[in-house]
């Protein structure tokens, strides 16, 4: 059995926990390859909500065996209180289940506040982070700087560069940004107990990996955010410091694309995003409050990590075609779909106008993307309640046609339309 990547097509939280645990059912590892706690993934088993960050999704499943990847960056007290939380309602934590790469890269207390520092200095430019210390993290892997998790196996290397690592961001934090520095001893105390606690965790994540798809299981890579909040290939600057699309799924885990199978393209029935930069098909007003809803429901658009309100609008088919090309999707799950119940009509952006002319793909700069103007198909609503439909035989004629129309557009089939959030509210597509 072969590596299945599930990816966001969009901005991020486009239901990935969803289908990731759907989809887990089958695996022997579900592995996390890119972000850190920046993600929020709900899974909604019967009355019981999970709202894991930093954990797979997988976990909830007995059996299967969780790995944060080495492409993902870990708070190790976010991880810790995630562990906590989840043994608490009896699931099962232990280092025989979870397991962190040696090569993951740690968050401490000086990269969140460098995070702050740097937002406050950009002003109006500022890309609206979530604030978890994930630009700051990613940057020090770059420059050869960061702190590995293998370090937590090594108390006294863990000290002496723990030290040296906030002495460094302490004359950042006071010298050039005139902030307050961070307390080392403070830091060194916390991590020697997260060392403690965490050490029977660490893994070779990439041999992890290759022995499960030797013995032929199947290994689920869970990705974190969207395709356009990718360094490379999402709306830069105004992105994330990671690589969730589908090439960051083999360096975030160590393999090669020839053990790929299935890449499942997240796409959620309209368009969210959280923090800055551009976003065409937006609304505001009243359409945004009906699509956003007031936050009263757990699955309203309010950000699962920061409680942002997230900003919403209509589907851009030329996102999702970009989606699909630089992931090489092999089949979209379009979620939320009931959402859209009760709306007289549903516009759908199938191209943009620019300079006059109509294109029909996700332009590379921001640039081009300031003007292009999103050009809408009207599609007919329906009234009908569709959050118990089973069968694509139980959704109206219109539902069925919207689900056909974003398959052709983006040009990818619908494999799956999920219609709520709980397990078994997701519809196979034939
Ligand atoms: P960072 O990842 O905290 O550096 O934030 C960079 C950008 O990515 C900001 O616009 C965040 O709002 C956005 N972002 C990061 N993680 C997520 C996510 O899981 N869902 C949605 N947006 C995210």
């Amino acid at each position: 059995m072969p590596l299945n990547i599930i990816i966001g097509t969009q901005w991020g939280d486009e239901g990935k926990g969803h289908i990731t645990d759907r989809l887990a059912h089958d695996a022997a590892v579900v592995a996390r390859y890119s972000g850190g706690d920046n993600a929020g993934h709900t899974v909604t088993i019967g009355d019981e909500i999970f709202k894991l960050h930093l954990i797979p999704s997988g976990i909830i499943h007995p059996g299967v065996i969780c790995l944060i990847g080495n492409g993902a960056v870990v708070n190790p007290a976010v991880l810790l209180r995630e562990m906590d939380e989840l043994a608490a309602r009896g699931v099962d934590v232990g280092p025989e289940r979870l397991k962190l790469s040696g090569a993951a890269h740690l968050i401490t207390p000086a990269h969140i506040a460098m995070d702050r520092a740097h937002e406050r200095a950009r002003g109006r430019e500022a890309i609206g982070t979530t604030m978890r210390g994930i630009g700051p993290t990613y940057t020090d892997k770059a420059r050869r700087e960061g702190l590995r998790a293998e370090l937590l196996a090594d108390p006294v290397a863990l000290a002496g560069a723990l030290a040296s690592h906030v002495a460094t961001k302490n004359e950042a934090l006071v010298g050039g940004y005139g902030m307050e520095p961070v307390d080392v001893a403070a830091v060194l105390g916390e991590f020697t107990d997260y060392a403690r606690r965490l050490g029977s965790h660490l893994a070779d994540g990439p041999a992890l990996v290759d022995e499960a798809l030797a013995r032929g299981h199947m290994v689920l890579a869970e990705g974190a955010q969207g395709t356009l909040l990718d360094i490379d290939h999402g709306t830069y600057p105004f992105v994330t410091s990671s690589s969730p699309t589908a090439g960051g799924a083999m360096t975030g885990l160590g393999v090669g694309p020839r053990v790929v199978d299935r890449v499942i393209g997240v796409a959620k029935a309209f368009t969210t995003r959280v923090g800055s930069g551009p976003f065409p098909t937006e609304l505001d007003g009243a359409a945004a409050a009906r699509l956003r809803g007031m936050g009263d429901k757990p699955w309203d658009e309010f950000g699962t990590t920061t409680g942002r309100p997230r900003r919403v609008g209509w589907l851009d088919l030329p996102i999702l075609r970009h989606a699909r090309r630089v992931n090489s999707l092999s089949e979209l799950v379009l979620t939320k779909l009931d959402i859209l119940s009760g709306l007289a009509e549903i516009p759908v952006c199938v191209a943009y106008e620019l300079d006059g002319r109509r294109v029909e793909s996700f332009p590379p700069d921001l640039k081009t993307l300031a003007r292009c103007r999103p050009i809408y198909e009207t599609l007919p609503g329906w009234v009908e309640d569709i959050t118990d439909a089973r069968r694509p035989s139980d959704l109206p004629a219109a539902a069925r046609w919207y689900v056909e129309f974003v398959s052709a557009g983006a040009g990818a089939p619908v494999s799956h339309v999920s219609v709520g959030p709980g397990r078994a509210q997701f519809i196979e597509m034939e």
